[in-house]
């Protein structure tokens, strides 16, 4: 079929779709209704949306997932990062036709735990461990090449077949002097720096911005890549003055290295908006994989505090050279608590041994870094926001299990500034953002181990009303929930269940 009949056929189904979604609303309302039957068990120690808030609850239509409805889901970070993006992925991978990452760089680090063994991806997309997967890293993406190289060898030498990696031509390179610059600027802050995780983003993207980065395809022209390097270097001169005599800088050396490194990465270089737009006009479900997570986006975040890039759902248009049409689901992946790495306003950041206990029950250390994450309650007003600014039609709520145990837990459902205002809706401004405290909802908790459930209903009834608390604040249906690290270690709600005729499997059978 020629491309675009095939588009304008899956354009067809999703007008049915968004019909059908709008006839959904009363199953929404429904949801907000259920809100009211929590409050009801706790008593007044909880208000309900309606009354002890003066917003209502964001009512969104729940996802209809029919194959051919959902061609483009995008996936996203929908607290501070580490949210467990990297299992969703994986699991989605299976169904899905290709997995395109669409922004930042190896400062993100996707854990994928697979029967006893354990991978560490920090660019190449998670869908890698599906054979016949595509995995693109698209133009969006901040590439080191040393980093890119390592992890290929790493997953060849563990017998993953990586022939289904394409690099986009497009995407931006770290250069040595990124890093430099990265961890010079870190140093000159003092006490006022980001933690940012030193592997170059800031300095690459801003070199991109600049028009003075070094693309993929200059790796394959030597003449092009020195005049480039030359080039970016010049007005570095004096921020570089520090690094002078280290042989890492010398035009030389780098332009050698970096040569190599395009020997080995040319067979995968590829024109990958092409290759996207071929899936998704043939109808199959491509993936789009952020990284980071939307508070640490660099317009919509918590500004200075956030990295260089756009963890946004928009920025997989561009990052990945889709339009905003060509998506048609997006799936926030939070944890079933908060964490975040590195400096900046934490509303709801817990110390003390409530924190360690969290920290050391989810493993909370970092995967590029290793730091340890600061932890803290689930934030509904950010993740409120974080809905809005995604367009969030499902919601994975990864590391339930984490939460075993507590007699009662806190969700925050409202901010306090200093002088007692009162705060729904996420802050714009950062002194009043730094100033917030969190105010608390108590729920209570539940004792049992939940690593083997795998049906919603035999979680607790705690579990299910805390996790119905959330899904109703914040107007978004729970398709996925994570009860331990491993792949199998889920559930599949019922709306999460409808995927299951979607992509390979379903375009197989057509
Ligand atoms: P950068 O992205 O290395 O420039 O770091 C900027 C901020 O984003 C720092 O606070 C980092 O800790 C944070 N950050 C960057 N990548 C991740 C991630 O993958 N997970 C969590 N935080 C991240």
């Amino acid at each position: 079929m020629p491309a675009q009949a095939a588009r304008a056929r899956v354009g067809a189904s999703r007008v049915g779709a968004a019909r059908e979604g709008t006839s959904r609303l009363g199953a929404a309302c429904e949801g907000a209704a259920q809100v009211g039957a929590v409050s009801t068990i706790l008593g007044s120690c909880l208000p309900t949306c309606g009354e002890g808030h003066t917003r209502k609850p964001r009512v969104r239509p729940p996802p209809a997932y029919t194959h051919l409805t959902m061609p483009g889901i995008v996936l996203v970070g929908a607290q501070w990062g580490d949210e467990g993006k990297g299992k969703v992925t994986d699991l989605l991978a299976e169904r899905a036709d290709a997995v395109v990452r669409f922004q930042g760089g190896n400062n993100a680090g996707h854990t994928i735990v697979r029967g006893r063994q354990t991978f560490k991806l920090h660019l190449i997309p998670s869908g890698i461990l599906h054979k016949n997967t595509l995995c693109v890293i698209g133009n969006g993406v901040v590439v080191d090449p040393k980093v890119l190289t390592d992890e290929l060898d790493e997953l060849r030498r563990r017998r993953v077949d990586t022939r289904s990696l394409r690099i986009s031509a497009n995407a931006h390179l770290i250069m040595p002097y990124h890093m430099m610059l990265d961890h010079a600027g870190e140093a000159k802050l003092g006490k006022l720096q980001i933690g940012t995780t030193r592997r170059g983003i800031g300095p690459c993207y801003a070199d991109k911005a600049a028009r003075l980065g070094i693309r993929v395809q200059d790796l394959l022209d030597e003449k092009i890549l020195k005049k480039k390097i030359v080039a970016a270097l010049e007005p570095k001169r004096l921020s570089l003055r520090p690094f002078a005599k280290d042989p890492r800088l010398d035009l030389q050396t780098i332009t050698e290295e970096y040569l190599t490194y395009g020997h080995r990465m040319a067979n995968y270089i590829a024109d990958t908006v092409r290759l996207v737009h071929e899936r998704l006009d043939a109808g199959q479900t491509v993936v789009f994989e952020g990284a980071q997570g939307a508070l640490l986006d660099i317009d919509h975040g918590t500004y200075p505090f956030v990295t260089s890039s756009n963890p946004v759902a928009g920025a997989a248009c561009v990052g990945a050279g889709v339009g905003p049409k060509d998506i048609d689901e997006v799936w926030g992946v939070i944890k079933a608590y908060g964490t975040r790495v590195g400096a900046g306003p934490f509303p709801t950041e817990l110390d003390g041994d409530l924190a360690d206990e969290i920290r050391e029950r989810g493993g909370e250390y970092g995967t590029t870094t290793g730091r340890a994450r600061r932890v803290g309650w689930i934030d509904l007003v950010a993740l409120r926001y974080a809905a809005q600014i995604n367009s969030l039609t499902a919601l994975a709520v990864m590391k339930l299990d984490v939460l075993s145990g507590f007699d009662r837990l806190c969700v925050c459902t409202r901010y306090r500034g200093p002088e007692g205002a009162e705060f729904d809706d996420f802050p714009y401004h950062q002194t009043m953002l730094h100033h917030v405290t969190g105010e608390y909802v108590d729920l209570p908790g539940w004792s049992e181990d939940l690593t083997e459930v795998r049906e919603e209903s035999d979680l607790p009834a705690a579990a299910r009303d805390y996790l119905q608390f959330i899904s109703d604040f914040v107007g978004v249906p729970i398709a996925l929930i994570g009860v331990g690290p491993g792949r199998e270690e889920v559930i599949w709600t019922e709306a999460g269940a409808g995927m299951a005729g979607s992509g390979k499997a379903a375009s197989a059978a057509a």
